[in-house]
């Protein structure tokens, strides 16, 4: 099938690669030409593993193209995927700007052709599917065209493998016409037996939504049952097992640590709480948990002072890890964005390291030092904070660290090491939920 993904960013990008690795012509288009460009040099923008590898096969296999012209791509396909960004509104008010949807749904009604199915693959709010339908119509009376919700639940930094072996598929369309394009879009995963949800259009806007928020809160909650057992001396990793054993609770999403962050859960739980507000809802438990991350975050700030003494004046802190989370380099809402600069504004040096994330830091924090690797980071500091748990940070050697440190105090932000090892190589450790 003649696919067309508008949007190059992460989502367009990996939905492109793997419909053609499924075997479709996919082209995927961008108004950006330096995008563009890079792309068909054969340069991916983010880092997402395996990403580039698949992309290049894909090219040399001839079956995915790059373009800034919207028009051939337009009116040649049967489905175009929606997957531009939506930014949280630069108001600040929770909104999902929808500015890029729009403009690119206006520019592509007039090119509609034949039969087209127009894909809302980016996370918008409910009735934006229905907006899409009335734009088109607005922009181009004569188009035959259905207009799907097919919400992504990709990972970042285990983006393939969610989309070629998902949990589930849902699309939300009114048309049966409309899904049997979807069907035949995603056959090969019907050969694994991946659960297909058909939906109307609100629902499957509405599940996205529903899905991050409700991680969100699991992850609120295992945090704020981690300060519960700093208090009471329990251990919140083996609660955390524990409770994940129940099969109503389910172990994942259990692990404690800064907070949550990137592109998704923040600018998510937010856009839900906005939808639900306008419909004279109250979502409380999402409210909760939004505001439990915010002072998770700031909980973090605390915790590395108070190991410090009180006064990081004049302290170096050893950071291994910026991003949100391992194998990205993705820095959105990190949770390093809130805990390093209060330290830094109180007279902390910050030495900062991180796989992917350190180029994009250094634009935001210039003010930190940037090292090259995690034995570096520990050279001559008071604190060692692992933010981010990275493989490369779970097997470090230890005596190595311990005689580079001044001090060698352990800030374990992602439980990643246990106490007892840490004390028995001569460090003080902090973790989270945990008892020293
Ligand atoms: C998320 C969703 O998982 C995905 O389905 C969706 O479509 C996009 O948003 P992503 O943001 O890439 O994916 O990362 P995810 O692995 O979900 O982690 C999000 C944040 O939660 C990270 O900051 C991570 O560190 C944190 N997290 C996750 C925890 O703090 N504890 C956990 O148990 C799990």
């Amino acid at each position: 099938m003649k696919i067309t993904i508008i949007g190059t960013g992460y989502v367009g990008l990996v939905t492109g690669a793997c419909l053609a690795e499924f075997g479709h012509h996919v082209t995927c288009m961008d108004k950006d030409s330096g995008k563009i460009n890079s792309l068909l040099a054969g340069k991916i923008p983010i880092y997402e593993p395996g990403l580039t590898e698949l992309v290049r096969k894909n090219v040399e296999e001839g079956r995915l193209f790059f373009t800034t012209e919207l028009e051939p791509c337009v009116s040649s396909a049967s489905a175009v995927f929606l997957a531009v960004g939506t930014p949280t509104s630069r108001r600040g008010d929770g909104y999902a700007d929808l500015t890029y949807i729009y403009a690119a749904v206006r520019d592509l009604a007039p090119h509609l052709s034949k039969y087209t199915v127009v894909i809302d693959k980016s996370t918008v709010p409910v009735g934006t599917a229905r907006q899409v339908a009335r734009l088109i119509r607005e922009e181009n009376p004569a188009a035959d065209f259905d207009v799907v919700s097919n919400p992504e639940f990709l990972r970042e930094g285990a983006a393939l493998a969610d989309f070629m072996r998902p949990d589930r598929i849902v699309i939300g369309t009114e048309s049966v016409k409309a899904q049997s394009v979807m069907k035949e879009i995603y056959d090969p995963l019907y050969l694994i037996s991946t659960p297909f949800v058909f939906t109307g259009l609100e629902s499957a806007e509405l599940i996205k939504y529903a899905a991050n928020a409700f991680l969100s809160i699991k992850i609120s909650f295992i945090n704020e049952m981690a300060n519960l057992c700093e208090e009471v001396g329990a251990d919140v990793v083996d609660l955390a097992k524990a409770i994940g054993l129940d099969g109503r609770i389910g172990g994942k999403f259990l692990h404690p640590g800064p907070g949550f962050g990137g592109s998704c859960f923040p600018k998510d739980t937010l856009a839900l709480l906005r939808i639900a507000q306008e419909n004279g809802v109250s979502a409380r438990s999402v409210a909760a948990a939004v505001e439990i991350n915010a002072a998770q975050k700031a909980g973090m700030v605390k915790k590395i002072r108070d190991a410090l003494g009180g006064d990081v004046s004049g302290k170096t802190i050893g950071v291994l890890g910026l991003t949100f989370k391992p194998e990205t380099d993705d820095l959105r809402d990190a949770p390093a964005l809130s805990i390093l600069p209060p330290l830094h504004e109180k007279g902390a040096r910050i030495q900062a390291h991180d796989p992917q994330g350190m180029e994009e830091s250094k634009k935001m924090f210039p003010e930190f030092f940037y090292v090259q690797n995690v034995y570096e980071a520990a050279e001559g500091a008071d604190a060692l904070v692992l933010m981010t748990e990275w493989n490369q940070y779970r097997a470090l050697d230890l005596d190595r660290l311990k005689s580079l440190m001044r001090n060698p105090l352990f800030i374990d932000l992602r439980n990643v090491y246990s106490p007892q090892r840490l004390q028995a190589a001569g460090f003080t450790y902090v973790g989270v939920g945990r008892k020293a």
